[in-house]
């Protein structure tokens, strides 16, 4: 398929020896040492000039170490570094992925429109996929004995896995009566079985989903769920009613004995990492029915349309970059924590692990030269109110500055009852409040008259007292929205895939190859064979001169428990 010509292997970017650069540098050198309370202290109305609206979410950036000067001078390195070139090269089809050559569409999966080659061909699978679900929906499409399907399992991994699972897990009030939905990724054979213990193979359908279906842990995964299928007594033709494959690689899904009517399609211009909007998403269709797909969908292009169009000062996934490119360049932050007050959202910080992690884990630029800034954070985090009885106490005393993103929806799905309303109001309550603790914090005088109040005595109140201070001054993001729909979680994830892209341009990285996963995948196919040759058999040890002793040390370990299983 020929491709506009990208620029983007052209543009420039950004170099700390650059004015832009160095005046952020300064600029931020002296932002440092002001309070986030003294700036709201400074301007009481900074909600309204620190907020914004896109695509049904709002997102509150006013806790953050910024000031217009600053953010002045991040849209200046943001200028510098033709960010709005590069917005329309991702749109235009360019390709942006510099290192494979080819474009990131993600964006044309979610169009409307039908206008190039690309969304052509993604309607069409739309279309397929919506013959599909509602085949299996409305029991057209059955089981070998004519039995309903009341079980998928979807076998993939990373961007495979990753993106459907948290999209099902945050729609479950939307989940189709009737039919489950459960994703296997890990190559330990207990995921697979542990998962089939109890489903009947009559009514269980496989999708195995793999953009270029080589990647080990699914393709043995799917060899081992064919053997549990064919194990149950079904016979061999059976196997089309109850295995379909989402792939680039038609011929080897064929070659693996799907029947290729049952192959949906994916392209090479769809990373894995931003393909839950393709076929990727048979199982979320599935499971929440092709008009919430659809929905999703539908979210995730109003947010592109506000990318794609919002100047860079109203523009929420280009701040949402910038503000990132600034704490872990300019502040010495390492990580981001990402807390969704909602139980549904608990697989969104494992999601944009792989999304942000993957894509802005670099070290060299998109001409190759080494990078001399700090590229991707460490992204972690979990379901707030949970994490708050475990690692908060790390946020609100611990020695890094680790900048926070929360998450939360204004509207529950379980309005039922008084008490389900109320237990809504506590999440929100504890979400904007620890915002609110992270920002302030507690003074020693706070902490002294506290303890004095409690009637402690003075020199119990001086021993106790330090361990109370809380130095606040934690800068976070809160990301709302009216309620968790198909529709606002389309904009959130979009709202991220696109904070990325930001941030790759503005570090000159390509965002779309994983080359660093390509040697630990070609040493386990090594280490595999040496642990086959072993064969649990006789006792040999490893040929010395192919394995460093460490490694030799660990088959031989392997090698002693095989031969004698407990
Ligand atoms: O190993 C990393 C990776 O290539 C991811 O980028 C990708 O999402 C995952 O493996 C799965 O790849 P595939 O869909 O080709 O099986």
């Amino acid at each position: 398929m020929s491709q506009p010509q990208s620029s983007v292997s052209k543009l420039s970017f950004s170099r700390p020896d650059s004015p832009q650069w160095q005046a952020l540098a300064r600029h931020i050198e002296d932002l440092r040492t002001s309070s986030l309370a003294g700036l709201f202290q400074q301007d009481d109305q900074r909600f309204e000039h620190f907020s914004i609206e896109a695509a049904g979410l709002t997102l509150d950036y006013s806790k953050n170490f910024l000031t217009e000067e600053t953010l002045k001078l991040l849209l200046a390195l943001a200028e510098k570094c033709q960010l709005s070139q590069a917005i329309a090269d991702m749109f235009d089809g360019c390709a942006i992925n510099t290192s494979e050559q080819r474009p990131a569409l993600h964006v044309a999966l979610r169009s409307p429109q039908q206008n190039t080659v690309q969304e052509q061909a993604v309607h069409a699978c739309l279309n397929k996929m919506q013959g599909f679900v509602e085949a299996v929906l409305e029991g057209n499409w059955t089981g070998h004995e004519g039995k309903a399907i009341t079980d998928v399992v979807n076998i993939g991994i990373g961007g495979s896995d990753l993106g459907p699972a948290m999209v099902y897990q945050a729609l479950t009030p939307y989940h189709v009566p009737g039919l489950n939905c459960h994703f296997v990724s890990n190559v330990d054979p207990a995921h697979l079985l542990q998962t089939l213990t109890g489903l009947n193979p009559e009514t269980t359908l496989f999708i195995v989903a793999s953009k270029s279906f080589s990647t080990l842990e699914t393709s043995m995964n799917a060899i081992l769920a064919r053997q549990w299928f064919l194990d149950s007594g079904a016979p061999p033709n059976a196997l089309s009613h109850h295995f379909v494959a989402v792939s680039a690689n038609v011929d080897k899904a064929a070659a693996f004995g799907i029947d290729p009517a049952n192959i949906f399609p994916l392209w090479d211009w769809v990373g894995g990492r931003y393909s839950l909007w393709s076929a990727i998403g048979l199982p979320i269709a599935l499971g929440v029915g092709m008009e919430n797909f659809r929905a999703l969908l539908a979210g995730a292009h109003i947010m592109d349309e506000h990318f794609r169009t919002a100047p860079a000062r109203a523009n929420m996934p280009v701040l949402m970059g910038l503000l990132t490119i600034g704490y872990l360049n300019f502040f010495g932050a390492e990580t981001q924590v990402v807390l969704p007050y909602a139980q549904n959202l608990h697989l969104f910080p494992a999601f944009l692990q792989q999304l942000d992690m993957e894509s802005l884990g670099k070290s060299v630029h998109r001409d190759g030269s080494a990078v001399d800034t700090t590229t991707g954070g460490i992204i972690w985090g979990s379901a707030g109110t949970n994490g708050q009885h475990s690692f908060h106490q790390l946020l609100h005393q611990g020695t890094h500055l680790i900048p926070a993103d929360f998450i939360v929806a204004a509207q529950t799905h379980y309005e039922q009852s008084a008490e389900s309303l109320a237990q809504h109001r506590q999440l929100l309550a504890n979400c904007f409040s620890q915002s609110q603790a992270l920002m302030l914090g507690k003074t020693l005088t706070e902490a002294t008259t506290e303890l004095q109040a409690q009637g402690l005595d003075p020199a119990a109140v001086a021993t106790l007292a330090p361990h109370k201070v809380i130095a606040g001054n934690r800068p976070s993001n809160t990301l709302l929205m009216q309620k968790l729909t198909p529709r606002a979680l389309g904009s959130l994830i979009a709202a991220y895939e696109h904070k990325v892209y930001v941030q790759s341009v503005i570090l000159g990285i390509d965002a779309f190859d994983q080359w660093g996963v390509e040697l630990g995948k070609t040493l386990s196919t090594t280490l595999h064979q040496a642990l086959e040759r072993q064969d649990c058999k006789e006792e040999q040890n490893v040929d010395s001169s192919a394995f460093d002793s460490s490694t030799r040390g660990l088959i031989n370990y392997y090698q002693k428990f095989c031969r004698n299983p407990a």
